[in-house]
């Protein structure tokens, strides 16, 4: 919509303030007004009505506007919206931790509550190092993360995403230096991988790792078999093991966390995207009672430093309860499962067409990666013609749908990204 006469009083005044993410705002068509969400569907200001395949940046699992959020939100509201949790407990914020303690694998049993995904990946690499430190282990300073890696926009977690695909490329050289090394698939990687590992670990304090997919560096992905022999690999380097599910938490790739398919227990878990159904800002970074207890000491300069001012925040919390809720009450992972089957039946065609590299499905996720890709602007133009909301990056296509979505809207994102992907192929 970049005809103006499309933009509403308040888009023309505002949009001349706003800075927008990952956008060279000289050359970028402006952003889509939008005055309402519901379900599956997003009303833009000219009152169409898109089906959204990517739900907001791959946090509202359950839909938008869903009635036990809404409720669960709005009484909230009404006793306590935020409270400073330091030197204050509530009872939103306790009992979540101990719920995600329970959900998740092994004695992760210590949630560390703060806002964003990249702020809980600094906390996860804050953990580890002073796990270390308190232990005795100074020279331990280093981590070890994969090429394709993205993990966030701040300064720690850019320095573990890939360089080049990490959306930091500019920074590198600047960032504390990290081991960003292939991740290994087969038994000659692994042996390479190990190698690396007896060389460098003991300067080294833990792996970070997205399991099963790696996302916004480029929706690589691998086998649970992997993820347990990188997992195993760590353990017997003496390395901790931080599992970044930001993105895979919360039913995205067919379990309540990817982790679960590779029968592992990592050391620090991270958490939040879909954490409150897509509601509210809300992360966790959850450590083993193992890592907890390096931290109890005498020494008040051993204990962890750090507390975000919006930490549990009781309003994100009681949406996190509610999406929670949702997932016991409603058959969310079999709704996944369905998804699966339906993105890998309607995706495949794409793979016969010229220009596309690769299709690959896991949960909800589908992916067509092509080949020499820079229409990302006329692609979100052809979308929003057809009524869907589908937003490439990189050289990826991708459908992240909400796990509510019914078949026929599912075809239609489907049938709308096969075509646009078609059209762009017989065109090269
Ligand atoms: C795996 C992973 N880690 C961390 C982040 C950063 O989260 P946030 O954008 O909430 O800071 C993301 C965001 O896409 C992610 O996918």
């Amino acid at each position: 919509m970049t005809d103006t006469t499309d933009w509403p009083d308040w888009f023309a005044e505002g949009f001349k303030h706003v800075w927008l993410p990952y956008t060279q705002m000289e050359t970028t068509p402006p952003p889509v007004p939008v005055t309402a969400t519901n379900g599956v569907h997003i009303t833009l200001a000219n009152g169409r009505q898109l089906i959204d395949g990517v739900s907001s940046w791959w946090t509202a699992c359950h839909g938008y506007n869903h009635p036990h959020i809404r409720e669960a939100v709005s009484e909230q509201l009404a006793t306590m919206p935020h409270i400073m949790f330091g030197g204050l407990a509530h009872e939103p914020a306790l009992s979540l931790a101990q719920r995600l303690s329970l959900l998740l694998p092994g004695d992760l049993n210590r949630v560390f509550f703060s806002e964003s995904g990249s702020v809980s990946v600094e906390i996860a690499m804050k953990m580890a190092l002073q796990y270390w430190i308190n232990g005795g282990e100074k020279q331990r300073r280093k981590f070890i993360g994969f090429e394709y890696a993205y993990h966030g926009d701040t300064i720690g977690a850019m320095s573990v995403c890939d360089p080049e695909e990490g959306m930091h490329a500019l920074f590198s050289g600047l960032l504390p230096e990290q081991h960003i090394v292939p991740l290994p698939r087969n038994d000659a990687e692994f042996v390479r991988f190990e190698t690396f590992l007896g060389e460098h670990a003991e300067s080294c304090a833990a792996i970070i790792i997205e399991p099963l997919i790696q996302g916004a560096g480029g929706m690589k992905m691998h086998t649970p078999d992997t993820l347990a022999r990188i997992h195993q690999a760590a353990k017997h380097h003496d390395l901790l093991l931080i599992a970044d599910e930001i993105m895979t938490g919360f039913g995205r790739t067919g379990t309540l966390f990817a982790s679960e398919q590779a029968d592992i227990a990592p050391d620090i878990v991270t958490l939040s995207k879909a954490l409150t159904g897509g509601t509210m800002a809300l992360a966790a970074t959850v450590a083993t009672d193992n890592i907890f207890d390096a931290f109890q000491s005498d020494d008040p300069e051993a204990a962890l430093m750090h507390g975000p001012t919006y930490m549990a925040s009781p309003l994100a919390c009681a949406a996190a309860h509610a999406s929670l809720d949702l997932f016991e009450q409603e058959p969310r992972l079999n709704q996944v499962s369905a998804i699966e089957q339906h993105l890998l039946r309607a995706l495949e065609p794409c793979r016969d067409m010229t220009g596309v590299v690769d299709v690959r499905v896991k949960g909800a996720i589908g992916i067509v990666q092509l080949k020499n890709f820079s229409e990302h602007n006329q692609f979100k133009a052809r979308f929003i013609e057809k009524g869907v909301w589908i937003r490439p990056f990189g050289d990826v296509v991708y459908l992240m749908p909400p796990f509510i979505i019914e078949e026929a809207e599912l075809s239609f994102l489907t049938t709308a990204l096969r075509d646009v992907v078609g059209d762009w192929s017989v065109r090269r």
